[in-house]
């Protein structure tokens, strides 16, 4: 689904939703460090279930990594954690908000959100810069000239951040993958988000590339000051040293969920790629290779 399209709200006509809606609310001033809350989330398109009935909470300072085959429904959990989406039942939670009871505008600049799909809405001759600072105005496409000089700065700051300031001038489409990623990720950290989603950043980059990204997710997953971050990928070499849980998807189905070593063994990740694979990590990184 394109990110820009969103389903309307569900008919929530039932007296389970308001229930549930309900008991998220009381359960969710219980625990205000509370940054995502998913209760028993489902996504049906036509005859597909694309997301079977999630329950998933995400505290703040915590790193996640979602993992999974393709098609397993990553995207679109993240495009419900994003407020890209609506489920179709069950009730999702966001920064303390209910989707379905809140203006969504007003959600999506707490979300940075780096993906496929929204880089693909950006304009090939967009500068670089330009597709940072646009963040801060929630579009992409510079339309207006007077930016504020504070935005810039902070965009050139996010773009130095990640290796990337000298191509500030540049067009989008002339970088390569890997220097066009850490754009995406500078943008959705642009408006100082309570809650980094990144859609497979790795997908596509050299082996140089993807080592550089790893770094700096470490570093980022480091920083006290960060935010709260999930990251989709169907890699396990690209878990970040530092991210601190994880949770996996298979057909639209949670396998396991929780601490990144509680859920990173040899008997989950079969399950979830359906082969049986061999497991090692080493010093916080990762690796999978299928068992003879
Ligand atoms: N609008 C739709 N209608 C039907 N199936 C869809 C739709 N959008 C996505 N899908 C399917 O749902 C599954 C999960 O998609 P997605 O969340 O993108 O998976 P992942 O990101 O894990 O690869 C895929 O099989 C995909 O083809
Ligand atoms: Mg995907």
């Amino acid at each position: 689904m394109h990110s820009s399209e969103i389903a309307p709200p569900p008919a929530h006509d039932s007296r389970a939703f308001w229930l549930a809606l309900a008991a998220f609310s009381v359960i969710g001033s219980l625990f205000m460090s509370e940054v995502l809350g998913l209760a028993g989330v489902s996504v049906v398109r036509g005859t597909k279930t694309l997301l079977d009935n999630v329950d998933w909470r995400v505290a703040e300072g915590e790193r996640w990594v979602v993992l999974g085959p393709n098609g397993a429904g990553k995207s679109t959990l993240l495009q419900i954690a994003g407020a890209r989406m609506h489920p179709t039942r069950g009730v999702a939670g966001i920064l303390d908000e209910v989707m379905g009871a809140v203006d969504v505008f007003e959600l999506r600049p707490r979300i940075g959100l780096a993906s496929a799909s929204l880089a693909g809405q950006i304009p090939e001759l967009e500068k670089v810069l330009n597709v940072v600072v646009t963040a801060s105005y929630g579009v992409t496409g510079r339309w207006r000239e007077d930016y504020d000089r504070d935005d810039e700065r902070r965009a050139f700051s996010l773009l130095e951040e990640w290796g990337v300031s000298t191509f500030f001038n540049r067009t989008f489409v002339s970088l390569s993958e890997g220097e066009r990623k850490r754009v995406q990720i500078a943008r959705a950290l642009m408006s100082d988000p309570e809650l980094l989603l990144l859609d497979e950043p790795g997908a596509g980059l050299d082996l140089a590339g993807r080592e550089g990204l790893v770094r700096r997710l470490s570093e980022l997953a480091a920083d006290p000051l960060a935010p709260c971050t999930v990251l989709v990928t169907h890699h396990l070499e690209e878990v970040p040293p530092g991210f601190t849980h994880a949770l996996l998807l298979r057909d639209g189905g949670v396998v396991a969920q929780g601490p990144i070593a509680d859920v990173l063994t040899e008997e989950n990740l079969s399950d979830t790629f359906g082969l049986p694979l061999s497991v090692t990590s080493n010093a916080g990184r990762y690796t999978a290779t299928a068992r003879n």
